[in-house]
């Protein structure tokens, strides 16, 4: 591509240890396309300001994240189905003088599931899930379940939340099979085929993991052998949770594939070209080697 250099920002506050901008410039660089993406601290006051900024060239869009994936909800032009039935915004696209908001964290998350042999046209219209969490990653992980014909059970700290969430969920998707609150998550254990922490317990500096009924509650033995454990933390690499599974013998996928695969959709989206996903994936995982102490 030739011209004036593109650009791509990621609104966040703070801007903190962001692996995407190491992602995106990468994979930039391996297309040749002449654009860069950078991290912007912008604090909630200043987010309509830098919206419209995001509406003129050189943007081609941008990345949302923490405490601005809702508030820009009202700060569209446009939402696609997606980001409407999740109720968050993690893509912002520049078609002309106007934003539409997107969400590509489901879509990444069963992406990532192709890795482990469970993407959207393996066997996820079989599967049984249960999902740990009831933020908005939650919301966007039932959300592509339920569109990938899962069946998915909701446990969270507070209960209340996930009842939310299912109702919310379980039938804007137009699922075939539903989302439901799980009453008792032992129970659940023997039939889960699939079971994904969405909370920040296990992450670096996060909760302690063993002062947490659910993910205690998780007791993994009840799980069927042939069950997969998905942590959406990828610092550290490898999370209580995962530690527990890998011994037991069940598949396992911390976030970074999630993540990486949210990224490329995202890319795809801005550019119109195929993202390298190995490149990306690669920029990634030496982000974190490089903070990993
Ligand atoms: P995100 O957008 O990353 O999902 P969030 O919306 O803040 O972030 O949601 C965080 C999730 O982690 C919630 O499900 C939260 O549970 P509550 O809704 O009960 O707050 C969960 N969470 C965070 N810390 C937790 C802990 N120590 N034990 C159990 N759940 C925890």
């Amino acid at each position: 591509m030739s011209g004036a250099l593109a650009r791509v920002a990621l609104l966040a506050h703070p801007a903190g240890h962001s692996l995407s901008p190491l992602m995106h410039n990468a994979a930039f660089e391996d297309v040749g396309i002449d654009a860069h993406y950078e991290a912007l601290d912008v604090a909630p006051a200043e987010l309509p300001t830098v919206m419209n900024q995001l509406r003129r060239a050189p943007y081609l869009g941008a990345n949302v994240t923490v405490p601005h994936k809702e508030a820009v909800l009202h700060l569209v032009d446009e939402l696609t189905p997606a980001a409407a039935a999740v109720g968050a915004v993690n893509t912002l696209i520049r078609r002309g003088a106007r934003l539409v908001g997107h969400n590509t964290d489901g879509a990444g998350f069963v992406q990532a599931l192709g890795e482990i042999g469970l993407g959207a046209t393996a066997g996820l219209s079989e599967a049984n899930c249960l999902v740990l969490g009831a933020g908005g990653a939650a919301r966007a992980v039932v959300h592509a379940l339920l569109a990938a014909g899962a069946s998915v059970h909701v446990a969270n700290r507070n209960p209340e939340r996930a009842a939310v969430l299912a109702a919310d969920l379980g039938s804007a998707s137009g699922a075939t099979n539903g989302a439901y609150v799980a009453a008792d998550v032992l129970e659940l254990l023997p039939t889960t085929n699939l079971l994904i922490n969405t909370t920040s317990v296990g992450m670096r500096g996060g909760s302690d993991p063993y002062s947490t009924p659910l993910i205690e509650a998780a007791n993994l033995d009840l799980l069927p052998i042939e069950a997969a454990v998905v942590d959406l933390v990828y610092r550290p690499a490898v999370t209580p949770l995962l530690a527990a599974a890998e011994s037991r013998g069940l598949l396992v996928q911390n976030g970074l594939p999630m993540l990486v695969r949210q990224g490329a959709l995202a890319f795809e989206a801005w550019t119109g070209v195929e993202a390298p996903v190995s490149v990306m994936r690669q920029a990634a995982e030496r982000g974190l080697d490089r903070n990993a102490g």
